[in-house]
């Protein structure tokens, strides 16, 4: 009799074992989602008001799914043909955590939906510099505004950008160097930059 007794007690513990190695592996997947979320660069994020047409559908769509786990990105970080990669990745991680009902209510997004954030990002796109144009920059400014301007993504073309819209997008870098650890630059050096970018505006 106690030697059942002790059977079924081994077959308990052992249960319990298992038991509770899988919620070790459900605990350390969070902590390796956390570690992901800690280690890894988030992007700095922007304020939705700055967003292009941001009552639009596209604009509500980004918004909705891509401020769930860091504010939502400016489309200006990346050029059009590097968003669909960042895109994909984010939609994995969607798809893989909207399953898990340990993770924070994740949502993803359709098909549709996904093709709406697409199309918004790339359409409000870096408009970035090609090799070509950033070689013929030879001015001492123009120097300058290639050290400070290419830290965190692809040189901007300043033709494409209206010369009114400068001030403020330089003033938005300063924030988001400081915010992410890197020392922005002086006073001279930053009206160098500014000096560039506005006599290179093309309207
Ligand atoms: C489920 C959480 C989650 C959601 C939702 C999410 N992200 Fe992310 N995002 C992360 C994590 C974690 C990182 C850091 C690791 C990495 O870069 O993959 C990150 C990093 C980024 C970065 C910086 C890295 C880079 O390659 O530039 C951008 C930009 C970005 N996300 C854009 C988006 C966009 C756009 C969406 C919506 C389509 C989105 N994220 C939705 C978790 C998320
Ligand atoms: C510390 C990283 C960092 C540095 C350095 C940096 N930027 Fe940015 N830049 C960002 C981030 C993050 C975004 C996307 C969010 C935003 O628009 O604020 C961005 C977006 C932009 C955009 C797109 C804005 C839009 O409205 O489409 C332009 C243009 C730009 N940066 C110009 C510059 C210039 C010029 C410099 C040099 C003075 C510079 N950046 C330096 C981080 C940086």
């Amino acid at each position: 009799m106690t030697n059942i007794i002790y059977s079924l007690l081994l077959l308990i513990s052992i249960f319990v074992m298992f038991d509770a190695n899988g919620a070790n592996q459900q605990y350390n997947n969070m902590m390796d989602n956390n570690m992901d979320c800690a280690t890894t660069a988030m992007p700095q994020g922007i304020d939705p008001q700055l967003l292009p047409n941001k009552n639009s559908q596209s604009a509500q769509t980004f918004i909705k799914y891509c401020s769930q786990c860091h504010r939502v990105p400016g489309p200006g970080l990346h050029t059009s043909a590097q968003w669909p990669s960042v895109i994909e990745r984010m939609n994995k991680r969607m798809k893989m955590m909207s399953q898990d009902m340990m993770m924070m209510n994740i949502k993803a997004p359709t098909e549709k939906e996904l093709a709406l954030i697409t199309e918004y990002v790339t359409q409000n796109a870096q408009q970035a510099m090609t090799i070509d144009e950033i070689a013929k920059i030879n001015s001492t400014n123009g120097e300058k505004f290639k050290q400070v301007c290419a830290q965190c993504h692809a040189l901007p073309n300043p033709a494409k950008y209206p010369k009114s819209a400068w001030p403020s997008i330089i003033k938005r870098m300063r924030a988001n160097m400081l915010n992410m650890g890197k020392t922005p630059p002086d006073e001279n050096t930053t009206n160098a930059i500014l000096n560039f970018l506005v006599t290179q505006a093309k309207y």
